[in-house]
């Protein structure tokens, strides 16, 4: 058992993946304060090692230019949360979190201009290695960066999206949605996903366990994953529902709908926590859509 399943946490991370620096021992698992660069640097460090794993465990899931939303299967393809097809194309649209940008090469072919952005080199290195998904070089930049600091002047974009990126794993969200705003045009769209909050009251498990309240919803205290020194190797922050409202507002965003997906029959697939028996009687993603105002 690793330690991120041995705890109550919200698990946007594969479980079955080694969190530890070396791979010596298991990490502790724990909950505690962890600020916003100790969340940076230990998230760095965790998706750099486990990259790989995430890709291959999820890769066929993702698609190489799909837009996928969540474990649930919402596809921007059918949801539309960025706008009619028609206000893609020609669109500047920044990418947060973007991983190995799946979504983003979906951006592409729509006639979008993404720019995709991501904290670990190691998930850049798999955009690379996709390249266009037909057999040639990828279409469009990629981007080293942290989403809490975004190396682009004011006013760059017409539209923003993050499926599961940075958002959860950030201290200081309302940092991060000012600099969506500072780099968004006016009345740009901003749609981003995330664990549902719900779940952090939940353990982090696929079966039957996963459906007994263990935890209070009401604790924001973040979920640490550290080494033998201490040190945070993961760690991912709670937000309540109403924290992520207050946060979209405080940002200078709008919140124009805020979609709970739910669980298709035909996915027949495990991600983690996620599972056909959870997601048929509890929410687990939150998918928030926002206008700058
Ligand atoms: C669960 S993955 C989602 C990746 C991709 N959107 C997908 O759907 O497969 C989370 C991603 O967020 C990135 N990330 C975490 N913290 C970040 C931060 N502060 N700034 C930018 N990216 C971050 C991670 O490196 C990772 O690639």
């Amino acid at each position: 058992m690793t330690a991120e399943q041995a705890a109550t946490g919200p698990g946007s991370a594969p479980s079955s993946v080694s969190s530890v620096p070396g791979g010596e021992s298991e990490p502790e698992a724990v909950r505690r304060r962890a600020g916003g660069a100790e969340s940076s640097r230990a998230n760095r460090g965790w998706w750099d090692r486990n990259a790989d794993e995430y890709q291959s465990e999820h890769g066929a899931f993702l698609g190489d230019a799909r837009f996928v939303w969540c474990p649930e299967g919402l596809d921007e393809e059918e949801a539309r949360l960025l706008g009619p097809a028609s206000a893609l194309a020609a669109r500047d649209v920044l990418e947060i979190g973007a991983g190995a940008a799946q979504c983003s090469r979906w951006l592409a072919e729509q006639g979008a201009r993404p720019v995709a952005v991501d904290l670990s080199h190691r998930q850049l290195q798999h955009a690379l290695r996709i390249g266009d998904g037909r057999g040639g070089d990828l279409t469009f930049p990629l981007v080293e960066a942290d989403a809490r600091l975004l190396p682009f002047a004011d006013g760059s974009f017409d539209l923003a999206c993050s499926a599961y990126g940075a958002l959860p794993f950030v201290a200081d969200p309302v940092r991060v949605m000012s600099e969506v705003r500072r780099v968004l045009r006016p009345g740009g769209r901003w749609v981003f996903s995330v664990t549902h909050p719900f779940r952090w009251a939940l353990p982090d498990e696929p079966g039957p366990e996963g459906l007994t309240v263990s935890a209070s919803y009401f604790d924001r205290t973040p979920y640490v994953e550290q080494d033998e020194s201490g040190a945070a190797v993961y760690v991912e922050h709670h937000r309540t529902v109403g924290d992520r409202v207050r946060d979209v507002v405080a940002s200078g965003f709008r919140l124009l709908d805020l979609v709970e997906p739910e669980w298709p029959d035909h996915n027949r697939q495990e991600w983690g926590g996620w599972s056909p028996l959870r997601g048929k009687l509890i929410p687990g993603t939150a998918v928030f859509v926002c206008e700058r105002d």
